[in-house]
């Protein structure tokens, strides 16, 4: 059984900016939780309660709103880098925390992968490294994984150009490890799994096997993508183990927020505490709104997650978008497309 796990939490998440200019890419807020607490709900629900997040960019912000984990019912660790050691330098600078099978994550990764199969299948090939592969439709800007029939890694092409391009199965992200292959990455240096420790374990003719699977995968490294993971929750394409409840087409309202009878809300929505929504108002999920948001009257918003404190004038429209916190949207101002500041 796998118990421990890593979580990759660095990079300033440069195709995220504006959104991630002070909060890491992993704490955005995904259906108004970050989305780093999504990843956890989904370990747990596999036994993985021992989690070691390896941070390197603005790790104070992660530290003091997860603390030890207590609160989601798992323990948390902590190896922060002094400056980023890339992915497989900060598993090993996890290395204290790491005695068994252990799974890593890219902290930007949403999926429905079945990681106890995936155990079973890294046991059964008696693998030192299992790498779960999913196919996407442009792979250039992912590691493309090469395999035997047997699932034997055969070369790996990080971010190829598209004449490099020799299949659709990517590298997810995901990987169970023994921990025996940490010997092979430097101490204390930049190195990377992509790069750097795959390759190298190649070489030495290691076992390393890749595990296809055809679940709900997503990066969540542009805006696009970002909202695209919270309307794919919100329509129940994929559920999160974090909040399982939630319903398709149904709104979901806090109590305390206040909606004029004229306005007019359609699913699936999640509107936060204190939201004030004014009279002839037009609402059309997928919605995500933070807490105390002001919709203005005749306002209109469709497709759109909304940060906290966000206010929207009167007549204005919102297509397609990402709104960052306490942005003010003028009266009639009409945005369509991702990420506002
Ligand atoms: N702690 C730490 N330190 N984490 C790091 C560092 C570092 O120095 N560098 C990157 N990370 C984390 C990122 O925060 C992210 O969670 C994960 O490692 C992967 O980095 P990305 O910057 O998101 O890489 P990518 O998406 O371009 O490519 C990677 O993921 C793809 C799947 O989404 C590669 O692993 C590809 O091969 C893969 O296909
Ligand atoms: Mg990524």
């Amino acid at each position: 059984m796998l118990s421990q796990a890593v979580i990759l939490v660095g990079g300033q998440g440069a195709r995220l900016r504006p959104l991630t200019h002070y909060i890491p890419k992993p704490m955005l807020p995904v259906l108004n939780r970050p989305f780093l607490e999504h990843t956890v709900a989904y370990l747990r629900k596999y036994g993985i309660t021992d989690i070691t997040l390896a941070l390197s960019y603005l790790p104070e912000v992660i530290q003091s709103y997860l603390g030890d984990g207590s609160n989601l019912g798992v323990q948390i660790n902590y190896a922060v880098e002094a400056s980023p050691l890339g992915t497989a330098g900060a598993v090993k600078n996890a290395e204290p925390y790491l005695d068994s099978t252990f799974a890593v994550l890219n902290g930007d990764i949403f999926t429905n992968l079945d990681i106890a199969d995936m155990l079973t299948f890294h046991q059964h090939k008696r693998a030192k490294v299992t790498i779960a592969l999913t196919w996407v439709d442009n792979p250039s800007a992912f590691g493309v994984v090469e395999t035997e029939s047997d699932g034997k890694v055969k070369h790996f092409i990080e971010k190829p150009s598209p004449e490099r391009i020799t299949t659709n199965w990517i590298n997810a992200g995901i990987y169970i490890l023994e921990p025996e292959v940490l010997r092979h990455v430097p101490e204390g240096s930049h190195y990377m799994f992509e790069r750097g420790l795959f390759p190298q374990l190649l070489k030495l003719n290691e076992p390393v096997y890749g595990y296809p699977f055809r679940g709900y995968w997503l990066d969540m490294g542009t805006s696009e993508k970002y909202l695209c993971l919270n309307c794919d929750l919100l329509s129940a394409k994929v559920i999160s183990h974090l909040i399982p409840g939630l319903n398709r087409d149904g709104v979901s309202c806090k109590a305390d927020a206040t909606v004029h009878p004229s306005a007019k809300i359609m699913g699936p929505a999640v509107i936060g505490s204190r939201c004030r929504i004014d009279r002839r108002a037009y609402i059309r999920g997928p919605v995500v709104m933070g807490e105390d948001c002001h919709v203005g009257e005749g306002a209109s918003i469709e497709r759109a997650v909304l940060w906290t404190g966000v206010h929207i004038g009167t007549g204005a429209s919102l297509k397609q978008c990402v709104i960052s916190a306490h942005t003010r949207i003028e009266d009639n101002e009409q945005i369509i497309g991702c990420a506002n500041s």
